[in-house]
């Protein structure tokens, strides 16, 4: 009998733990953007769903990279007349092929301003469909109410197009960032300190060593970043913000400054130690992973090296090709060395290709990074295969062509770790040398990128698990605000002090003033009174 009560006294208590299991886990709404940035907002995605958190992920109808189906999430997708630009191939080789044109004319103030133009085009075009996608998704009355009722715990995205953004202040729901870039630039300028002395700006190529030169073109190119904040990035998500805020009390960067975390995409083995804040939490280098084995056939291609090892070159996700003329240099340096080469490679087949190069379609990146036979990667310089060839401790040659890849190789180049060539300057002679000195175990390169590796993994947690251990603090905290400063709501004159400095001047100004006057006082009455003994 007490054995059968008991039993009966249980089921509340299995069914009070069966009902915490669900409240337990959270859910998330992710705004990701697509390409190369999917490629790590998935991982996070992923890692979500393992520990048992409800994903639901908003797409754009035309979306590239991003699935309507998965097991790892549910997907809400949103009507999008056109591909964004940079979500389409066609557009991108087309934006490559101008730049390099453009690169060719280096230095000249023609081509700068080409660069530009091109730049702030391609952005432009980007920033407005995203915000064209935002209305879409405001005016839906049904898919709004729908993700209110859905009561999220939080929205995690990626704010270098700041849709998310818009979407977790129309849902009152703590924000957390999954960023590098914001729309004004690199993330740490929007809420760190960033002193323009030794902190180098996005397409400076600048180091954190700067000379009296560069730290004028420095602050050049800070002024051309708030340019394209101010007049090409931010002027369509202030139409949205007029027209479904408060208008003229709400914009896009004081929302993406509010947020609760930033989950910054930044180790500084790579970037160049710099102020920060304390609700950004780093994690550069989460979506590496160690090596599997390759496939048999890759694996007795690689095997077929021998003791000279394997080049590996791939140009990333978002560009397919450089055009023929450079292709046959790349195939002609590759072919007078004595190692394997493994190239990913879309375009046509060069001619100059050497029976050493094997031309693949893709491959198994960060297999062949891990495999104890690759001495060298030859990239385009974006950060997921920099942070890869960190991990796996492989030095880098770097071509980059478009975007933030030439600071990154800045960065790599100042470790040691790297060369770099320039792309529109590549010739057959230079390359295979350069190639051969990274290759030479005698010089640093690969003792240098072992010692950065080493640095990266001796950390107390895996940045993966730091940034799963910190979306599931912010949901469980509703939002990190104690950890955010205020200084984003300031006026600029308060930030830099500039009233107080004004009073204190102005005082120290008066108290000046009094004294010279009133000397000018004591002197013309000593005088008169000498005056009237006188007389
Ligand atoms: C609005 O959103 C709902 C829910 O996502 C969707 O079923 C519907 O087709 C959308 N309506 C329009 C006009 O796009
Ligand atoms: C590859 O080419 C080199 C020189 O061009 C030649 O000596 C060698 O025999 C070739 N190897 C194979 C497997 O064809």
């Amino acid at each position: 009998m007490t054995v059968m009560w008991s039993c009966v006294a249980l089921v509340p208590v299995l069914l009070l733990l069966s009902s915490l299991q669900p409240s337990e886990a959270g859910r998330v709404l992710v705004y990701p953007v697509d390409g190369s940035h999917w490629l790590n907002m998935r991982i996070l995605v992923e890692a979500l769903h393992t520990q048992g958190h409800q994903v639901t992920v908003l797409r754009s109808s035309t979306s590239w990279y991003v699935a309507e189906h998965s097991p790892h999430y549910t997907s809400i997708t949103v009507p999008q007349a056109q591909p964004q630009n940079i979500e389409s191939q066609e557009f991108m080789a087309h934006f490559l092929k101008r730049s390099l044109e453009i690169q060719r004319g280096k230095g000249s103030p023609w081509a700068f301003l080409q660069f530009c133009g091109n730049l702030f085009s391609m952005l432009r075009q980007n920033q407005e469909m995203v915000a064209e996608l935002v209305v879409t998704m405001f005016e839906n009355q049904t898919l709004m109410r729908d993700l209110k009722e859905a009561e999220y715990d939080l929205v995690l995205t990626d704010p270098v197009f700041p849709a998310g953004v818009l979407v977790a202040h129309y849902l009152q729901l703590p924000l957390v960032l999954n960023v590098r870039w914001v729309l004004s630039g690199e993330g740490h300028f929007a809420i760190a300190p960033s002193p323009l002395s030794y902190v180098p700006q996005v397409f400076s190529r600048n180091s954190d060593q700067m000379n009296f030169a560069q730290r004028l073109n420095n602050i050049f190119y800070h002024c051309l970043s708030y340019y394209m904040y101010r007049y090409v990035s931010n002027p369509p998500y202030q139409a949205v913000c007029d027209r479904y805020f408060a208008p003229d009390e709400v914009d896009v960067i004081s929302l993406i400054q509010g947020a609760d975390l930033w989950l910054m995409r930044v180790d500084f083995v790579f970037e160049f130690p710099r102020p920060t804040m304390p609700n950004v939490v780093y994690t550069g280098g989460f979506q590496c992973k160690p090596s599997k084995p390759l496939p048999a056939a890759l694996e007795d291609f690689v095997q077929s090296s021998g003791e000279h090892g394997v080049v590996v070159m791939s140009l990333g996700t978002l560009l397919g090709g450089l055009g023929p003329e450079i292709t046959e240099v790349i195939a002609s340096a590759f072919a007078r060395l004595p190692q394997k080469v493994m190239w990913r490679h879309l375009g046509e087949r060069p001619l100059s290709l050497g029976n050493n190069t094997l031309l693949v379609k893709w491959l198994p990146q960060n297999d062949l990074l891990g495999h104890p036979k690759t001495k060298v990667f030859v990239t385009h310089g974006g950060t997921n295969g920099i942070y890869e060839a960190i991990y796996h401790g492989v030095p880098v040659l770097g071509i980059p062509l478009i975007f933030d890849q030439f600071d990154n190789m800045v960065r790599m180049k100042a470790r040691g770790v790297a060369e770099v060539m320039e792309v529109t300057t590549l010739e057959v002679e230079s390359l295979t040398q350069t190639l051969m000195d990274i290759l030479d175990e005698e010089k640093p390169y690969r003792e240098n990128m072992r010692r950065l590796s080493r640095l990266h993994h001796d950390r107390p947690i895996e940045p993966l698990d730091s940034a799963i251990f910190w979306l599931e603090f912010v949901m469980r905290h509703k939002g990190a605000a104690h950890l955010r400063t205020e200084s984003y709501k300031m006026p600029w004159y308060v930030y830099h002090n500039v009233d107080v400095l004004a009073l204190l001047l102005g005082s120290a100004l008066l108290v000046l003033v009094l004294f010279v006057v009133s000397c000018m006082c004591l002197v013309r009455g000593l005088r008169k009174r000498r005056k009237s003994k006188l007389e």
